[in-house]
């Protein structure tokens, strides 16, 4: 085995198949040997959205070669590799399964820990692949599925401020993209149509802005556009549309974020203040530029993983690996896939309850 220990991340939660290895380095960030994303967009456009059957047949026919592919572009023989770490929820759980079989079979037959990674997690900690954090930091995690603040107080220590009510912020984005026409994921087009359309046109509502602490809530949102949609002629309006949708949103975090803010210094009084915003959304370049700007008013400082970690990849699964091998975290290899995985204690109560959000 390497001195400094070397992880391979494997991440199938979606529609993306993704393989990583990364290895320790002293300075407390560890250095990506490769990163290998797949995206099935072709797959899944014509439906609209990710068909299950079909993410989980296309994990299966790429798993094996971006696993070669990976190991490969590493320059690292597979006898040096520590540990596997794949993603074993939340997601969609014929997905799931490819990716952690995978995994299992590698430990396996390499004879190394299996280590299994909440893909939460994974982009809780991505910008720890390219910047030093230490822990406590406010999170705002913006992805498909998931909207939320949380204190991140360590590694699976993690206090849920606030969450959406309703739709998450990037199936707002989507959703907004299929009703301009749009094709899935929408979200990046919008931030395109967004740079030609003026914002100031359409007035959108902002559901729960000045209440409900930190929860969000982005449904009335797509009553309101669903309704102007309908009456729009040009292309120019369509880039209108975008634009104000757009604007809403950096409104919205602009003053949750400071509500978020708050809860958390009550929660950790007298630290260094860091905003970590991970997710597919925090690729947003107004969205990031908006939160740049609340954090520095506030004494926060923003930091943002790199773009290429914004969406979903392994190198932030085989991340959260690294962090869980070196406190000697290992997973049995009957770890079940589990769809519906939450981040934090807050969310298991709920979900006790038969009552969890998101
Ligand atoms: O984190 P992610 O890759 O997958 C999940 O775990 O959900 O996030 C995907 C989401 C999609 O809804 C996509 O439309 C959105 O992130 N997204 C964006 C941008 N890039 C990706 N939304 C707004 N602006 C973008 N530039
Ligand atoms: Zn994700």
């Amino acid at each position: 085995m390497s001195e400094k220990p070397i992880i391979l991340g494997i991440e199938t939660s979606c529609d993306e198949t993704a393989i990583s290895l990364i290895e320790d380095n002293e300075t407390g960030i560890p250095k990506i040997l490769s990163n290998i994303v797949s995206s099935q967009f072709d797959v899944h456009k014509e439906f609209g959205g990710v068909v299950p059957e079909l993410a989980a047949r296309s994990h299966v026919e790429k798993i094996d070669l971006i696993a070669k592919k990976a190991i490969k572009e590493s320059g690292i023989e597979l006898n040096k590799i520590s540990a596997i770490a794949a993603t074993y929820g939340p997601g969609l759980i014929v997905c799931l399964s490819v990716g952690l079989s995978f995994g299992k079979g590698l430990a396996s037959t390499l004879k190394i820990p299996f280590i299994g990674v909440n893909h939460l997690e994974g982009h809780a900690l991505s910008p720890k692949l390219h910047d030093k954090i230490d822990y406590p930091y406010l999170l705002l995690l913006i992805s498909g599925g998931h909207s939320q603040y949380l204190s991140v107080n360590g590694l699976g220590n993690y206090k849920r401020l606030g969450t959406t009510i309703d739709d998450a912020l990037g199936e707002a984005f989507d959703k907004t993209a299929k009703m301009l026409g749009i094709d899935f994921p929408g979200g990046p087009k919008i931030e395109e149509f967004a740079k030609k359309g003026n914002a100031e046109k359409y007035d959108l509502p902002k559901p729960i802005i000045n209440k409900g602490g930190c929860n969000l809530s982005f449904a009335g949102l797509k009553t309101a556009i669903l309704r102007i949609v309908k009456n729009i002629k040009s292309e120019q309006e369509k880039y209108d549309l975008a634009a104000s949708f757009q604007k809403t949103i950096e409104d919205i975090l602009f003053v949750k974020t400071k509500v978020a803010f708050d809860e958390f210094i009550k929660l950790n009084p007298g630290k260094n203040y860091k905003f970590v915003v991970a997710g597919g959304v925090a690729a947003n370049k107004e969205i990031r530029k908006k939160l740049i700007e609340v954090s520095l008013f506030h004494n926060f400082k923003p930091i943002f993983p790199d773009l290429k970690l914004c969406g979903d990849n392994a190198a932030m699964i085989a991340m959260v690996g690294l962090e869980k091998f070196k406190k000697k975290q290992f997973d049995s290899l009957e770890l079940p896939a589990s769809p519906r995985l939450p981040l934090d204690e807050n969310a298991q109560f709920l979900k006790g309850s038969g009552l969890i959000l998101d």
